[in-house]
């Protein structure tokens, strides 16, 4: 396990740590990623919605695209804190990777069952991070990732509770090709638990 230098939310905006050195450095890297995973996150759903087969998918896309939309606002002003643009943070500090090239090419191609598996899975992969984002250093920081979180289990027991178990058979029935209906349940189960 990794040793902690600063104990949870232990830093505050006017501290001199956030002026420059690592500290500052680390954290910017940190934030603008966030930045950036959070505005494709919003992108991403806000394409899928005229994609979607019914009424209550599209409702409940456009819902996602919301909230991811919200993720990415509430950490940008949250670099706004610390003296830092959109644009320099896309610029200066965010990481170039492949993985968003990649998904920029792969995005169009994409059916109605791979962004039913993928929100299955990203959806859990966020809840993870954003708990992970609640023990920063950061104060303001981890207060946002607490608040992301209070709406995320919101979100899922009441909103998504009838309308995940609906993707959980659909995905079922057509990931039977690939794994047994069991399997894929069980997977299904796993991420949804
Ligand atoms: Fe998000």
């Amino acid at each position: 396990m990794a040793q902690r230098f600063h104990a949870p939310e232990s830093i505050e905006q006017d501290s001199p740590m956030t002026r420059d050195g690592e500290y500052r450095s680390k954290l910017l890297k940190l934030l603008a990623d966030q930045a950036r995973a959070e505005l494709e996150a919003s992108n991403t759903y806000s394409r899928w919605i005229p994609k979607a087969p019914g009424p209550e998918e599209r409702m409940h896309l456009a819902e996602i695209a919301r909230e991811e939309t919200e993720h990415w606002y509430g950490t940008i002003k949250i670099l706004e804190g610390l003296g830092v643009s959109v644009k320099e943070a896309n610029d200066e500090w965010a990481t170039n990777h492949w993985f968003y090239t990649i998904v920029h090419l792969l995005i169009p191609r994409y059916r109605w069952e791979d962004i039913l598996m993928l929100t299955f899975l990203m959806d859990r992969c966020a809840f993870l991070l954003v708990e992970d984002f609640t023990q920063s250093s950061y104060a303001p920081w981890a207060r946002f990732a607490k608040h992301v979180l209070e709406e995320e289990q919101g979100m899922w027991t009441s909103v998504t509770a009838s309308f995940a178990h609906k993707w959980k058979s659909w995905v079922a029935t057509r990931c039977s090709g690939h794994l047994t209906s069991g399997g894929a349940l069980r997977l299904i189960h796993s991420v949804l638990r």
